[in-house]
């Protein structure tokens, strides 16, 4: 079996949505394997997103994911579980996400896109040992 982060982000917990969400993935034929609702902190938050540092974005990237709960979730799949999840979230903006993804569905602007999901199986393991270093 092969596993994946997923982190239902601020937004989807403050708007209600970790049931429709974990639901999707459920249905999808995902397994959970790990899950907790927690306020990343900064330095968490700089870990998990240091590709990301120094960019325009990366300011308000940061405050946004530590604004409030978020539940991060590892689930597990077949090969390249990673990708499948990349793929009901669908693209990083939701304005052009299509219909039948999260984002698609759920949201309306880049900044609350709802989801994250790791982008490559390297991924996939340096964020599992972020989030949860006992499953590592
Ligand atoms: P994530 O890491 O959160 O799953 O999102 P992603 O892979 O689809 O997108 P990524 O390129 O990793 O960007 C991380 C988050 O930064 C915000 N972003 N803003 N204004 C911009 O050009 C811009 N680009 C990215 C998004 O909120 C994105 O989820
Ligand atoms: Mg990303």
């Amino acid at each position: 079996m092969n596993r994946t982060l997923v982190i239902l982000k601020p937004d989807a917990v403050e708007r209600g949505l970790v049931g429709e969400i974990v639901g999707r993935l459920e249905a999808k034929g995902l397994r959970l394997v790990a899950g907790q609702l927690r306020t990343v902190d900064e330095a968490t938050a700089a870990r998990h997103y240091e590709e990301h540092q120094g960019k325009p974005f990366y300011p308000e990237l940061l405050s946004f994911i530590t604004r409030s709960p978020s539940m991060v979730l590892v689930v597990e799949g077949p090969a390249d579980t990673w990708r499948i999840v990349r793929t009901l979230m669908g693209p990083t903006d939701p304005a052009e996400a299509p219909p039948g993804t999260i984002r698609g569905d759920l949201g309306t602007v880049m900044t609350e896109n709802l989801v994250h999901g790791s982008d490559s199986a390297q991924s996939a393991a340096r964020e599992i040992a972020i989030f949860f270093p006992d499953l590592a």
